[in-house]
């Protein structure tokens, strides 16, 4: 797959600070000293450093970075682009451009392939198969933080989001999993399942990250640390989505953005396989777990964002 990772992103947050202690708290490692800095960086136990904080007045999205094989990829890229007229700059490795629907920057460069040790899938007992005989089971005997694997996705709203999906898919090549018609559509740059999703909104923002975690206890067990003495961080888990399939736990962080804990995501690894489906309504969105919170659906500062929108212009 000429693409094949999800890089790095970049977030904008007016509290620096205290986004990214929440995000140490979530199990990401900071770089360095981050005493008094204004860009904060922060890495995940498989794909390196993955996530950077900027300040920004209104919280954002500001950059996201996909990983191609070679340098045939990047003219590629950059012939379909012109395609569709959408301008861009070539980079030493890669090329840049910006997604009008989303106002996300957008990098595609030459990057290794992420390197992750396969997790040890723990023995479940079954009716009439104790594959744990005699043991408690793994996920309760764990003590160590959680520390995500990988920064797995990116869920951004788009002003135009026939228009976004044209710019990931045929201008940058992201193909597409599954679609909720007129409303999102799920694509991969990798053999996940998605690691963007562009949802139709009144205006651009980050709705999303989501972080892979080895097994459901990890995402139960990261999502109960973090609830610790901070109950308001709690949005909407413990469930499992429908399109997808993962397990997920979402958390809120100081500056309003949602972040996931995963595991268990769909992988297609041979595109003639997958078909990709048609999905209506809340079925898309969850197969079991307590129903959405309004608030999951329309983050609360919406209307705030938007407006701080209209100011600027
Ligand atoms: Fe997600």
């Amino acid at each position: 797959m000429p693409l094949h990772r999800v890089n790095q992103i970049t977030i904008g947050v007016p509290n620096v600070d205290a986004t990214g202690k929440y995000y140490t708290d979530f199990g990401l490692t900071p770089s360095g000293n981050q005493t008094g800095s204004e860009i904060l960086d922060f890495s995940t136990t498989d794909g390196g450093e993955q996530l950077r904080l900027v300040y920004s007045e209104r919280r954002k999205l500001v950059e996201l970075r996909i990983g191609a094989d070679d340098p045939d990829d990047i003219d590629r890229i950059a012939a379909a682009l012109a395609r569709l007229e959408i301008p861009a700059t070539r980079l030493d490795a890669g090329i840049r451009a910006i997604d009008p629907g989303t106002q996300v920057s957008v990098v595609v460069e030459v990057a290794d392939p992420i390197g992750q040790n396969a997790a040890p899938t723990p023995a479940y007992n079954a009716p009439a198969d104790p594959a744990r005989p005699n043991t408690r089971a793994p996920g309760v005997e764990r003590t160590e933080s959680v520390r995500p694997r990988k920064l797995g996705h990116v869920v951004i709203g788009s002003t135009d989001q026939q228009g976004s999906q044209r710019f990931f898919g045929d201008g940058l090549g992201l193909k597409v999993s599954d679609t909720v018609p007129g409303l999102a559509a799920f694509m991969r740059c990798s053999t996940d399942h998605h690691n963007v999703l562009v949802q139709q909104a009144p205006l651009a923002f980050l709705h999303h990250t989501a972080w892979e975690v080895d097994d459901i206890d990890e995402v139960g067990r990261g999502a109960t640390a973090m609830l610790e003495g901070h109950p308001d961080r709690h949005v909407w888990g413990l469930g499992r989505h429908h399109v997808g399939s993962n397990f997920f736990w979402y958390l809120r962080d100081p500056a309003g953005n949602f972040s996931e804990y995963y595991s268990d995501l769909d992988c297609i690894v041979d595109d003639a396989l997958w078909k990709p489906g048609v999905f209506e309504g809340a079925r898309g969105l969850y197969n079991w777990g307590p129903p959405p919170p309004a608030s999951f659906l329309a983050p609360e500062d919406l209307a705030e964002l938007m407006a701080a929108g209209h100011g600027v212009h």
